[in-house]
């Protein structure tokens, strides 16, 4: 089955306050006409791109007064048809979650989804949480965003191991922000964005020939925050380093102008939210 994703109608997304240290609301108030045009034109881009690579993908409208509903990567955890809606940290963002809640109604209506349930605990969603097919675990991030009281929740609640990685920075304050997991095992991420301990666990599950270390200007160009597809890799324009390195490992990669976005402080990954991720059949033992 093609990968379905999701994303949000781009028409009320601004920069109008600040929660990460990333986000210029005096940028997008200098030509908020412009920049709108410029958001929607890279948010189609994106779309495009997703699109040309064999996904579908659904739009739902975002609200009026909640312009980073356009990031549903920090909307839910999904996992098996079962999507785990966050709990957001910042007031500005807490008035997302009825219309998140309310989209994730209507794909399990559709039969898109099988459960929908609320977190108890501040959660940022897969923004915090990412998938690891492979491997067959969560890697779950804490920090400025989202509570390592999470953590044994998620677990319990997907029957799934997870690995904690706390975060080691206001700047690097997703996950996903600095970390990404790819199809063929590989993990890129940012050192410094992650906590000793973090980098103890990753060291101790990833062998180092997967482990890809991205620069600070990869990681400052948010060329971490990826949306893999298959072969493919899309993402804000990487630089001519990333893109051979990704290249050499048998990627394609796609780079695309997300600028208006990364004045919010995001990018490919967190303007999308998978919806199919399946973990893989339990093992059947044949004990007598
Ligand atoms: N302005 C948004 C915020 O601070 C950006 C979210 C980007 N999402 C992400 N998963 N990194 O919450």
């Amino acid at each position: 089955m093609a990968a379905q994703i999701l994303m949000t109608d781009p028409a009320h997304y601004r920069v109008g306050y600040e929660i990460n240290p990333w986000m210029r609301p005096d940028a997008w108030s200098a030509d908020p006409a412009g920049n709108g045009r410029a958001a929607l034109a890279a948010w189609t881009a994106l779309k495009a791109a997703i699109e040309e690579h064999g996904a579908r993908v659904r739009v739902i409208p975002g609200l009026a007064g909640q312009p980073d509903m356009v990031f549903p990567a920090n909307a839910a955890i999904v996992l098996d048809g079962k999507a785990l809606v966050s709990r957001f940290r910042c007031a500005e963002r807490r008035g997302e979650e009825p219309g998140f809640l309310a989209a994730f109604q209507a794909l399990k209506a559709e039969g898109v989804l099988d459960q929908v349930v609320q977190i108890d605990a501040v959660q940022e969603g897969a923004g915090d949480c990412i998938w690891d097919a492979g491997r067959g675990l969560f890697w779950v991030g804490d920090g400025p965003r989202s509570s390592p009281d999470a953590a044994p929740i998620i677990a319990r609640h997907f029957g799934q191991e997870v690995v904690r990685l706390p975060l080691a920075s206001e700047r690097y304050y997703h996950l996903d922000t600095c970390f990404c997991s790819l199809p063929g095992g590989e993990i890129l991420y940012y050192p410094p964005a992650l906590t000793p301990e973090a980098l103890r666990r990753l060291r101790d599950v990833v062998p180092a020939t997967l482990l890809i270390e991205a620069t600070q200007a990869d990681a400052e160009g948010f060329c971490v925050n990826a949306v893999a597809l298959g072969g493919a890799i899309i993402v804000a324009r990487p630089g001519p380093d990333l893109k051979r390195r990704l290249g050499e490992r048998g990627y394609r990669v796609v780079g695309l102008d997300l600028s208006p976005f990364i004045l919010s402080g995001g990018a490919a990954f967190c303007m999308t939210l998978r919806l199919d991720l399946e973990s893989a059949p339990a093992l059947v033992t044949a004990n007598p």
